[in-house]
């Protein structure tokens, strides 16, 4: 991801001079300045599984900012019935374009393994690079796990960690919050 984001920042030579790229672990960082936003988008602190080091990555992240800067936080909010129920099945394949060799990379879920204890998902899937002509050029496997939180545990997490939160939407168009949508946290230091 890091190396996509350099190439993007190539792109936009005036973001070169203010954009500094750090791979580090979210759950223990130390960059040596504060901001005044801080954004964890895409569902990246989902990829933190344990209550431990979400509470760590929150509490580094307050380390980061002075009281009154704000931290923006995405996830999803967990659907029972896709975790647990009835419409369990495989979500729809999804396709996007490959821009750079202009094949179109199809996405698909293997498999789906939910722990109820830890709630954790570990979703397994198969991307195929598809030619002009429809035929499967190279496949990738990979997998990730997930945490899904509730929203008061969020809620919690935000003040033991510093924060107090001003906003909570169920999308990027500030939509009251809704069951099995997103979870889009905003968040002040305190
Ligand atoms: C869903 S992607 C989002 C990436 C990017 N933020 C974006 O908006 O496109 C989640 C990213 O979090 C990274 N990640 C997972 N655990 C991490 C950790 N402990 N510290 C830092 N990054 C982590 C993964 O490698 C992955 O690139």
């Amino acid at each position: 991801m890091l190396k996509v984001a350099a190439e993007k920042i190539l792109a936009h030579p005036e973001a070169a001079t203010r954009a500094q790229l750090v791979e580090a672990d979210m759950t223990n960082f130390d960059l040596g300045r504060r901001f005044s936003l801080v954004m964890i988008t895409a569902r990246s602190f989902q990829h933190v599984v344990t209550p431990k080091e979400q509470r760590t990555t929150l509490s580094c992240v307050r380390r980061h900012m002075a009281a009154g800067d704000h931290l923006v936080l995405d996830l999803f909010d967990p659907s029972f019935e896709v975790l647990f129920g009835q419409s369990a099945k495989a979500p729809p394949t999804r396709t996007a374009h490959d821009p750079k060799s202009g094949q179109r990379i199809r996405r698909s879920r293997v498999s789906i393994e939910v722990d109820p204890m830890r709630q954790t998902v570990r979703e397994t899937l198969l991307f195929e690079a598809i030619d002009e002509r429809g035929d499967v050029v190279a496949t990738e496997n990979t997998s990730w796990t997930l945490r899904w939180s509730l929203r008061q545990e969020i809620a919690y997490l935000l003040e033991l960690t510093g924060f107090e939160v001003v906003g909570e939407f169920s999308d990027f168009s500030r939509s009251p919050p809704a069951y099995a949508r997103e979870q889009l946290w905003i968040a002040r230091a305190v």
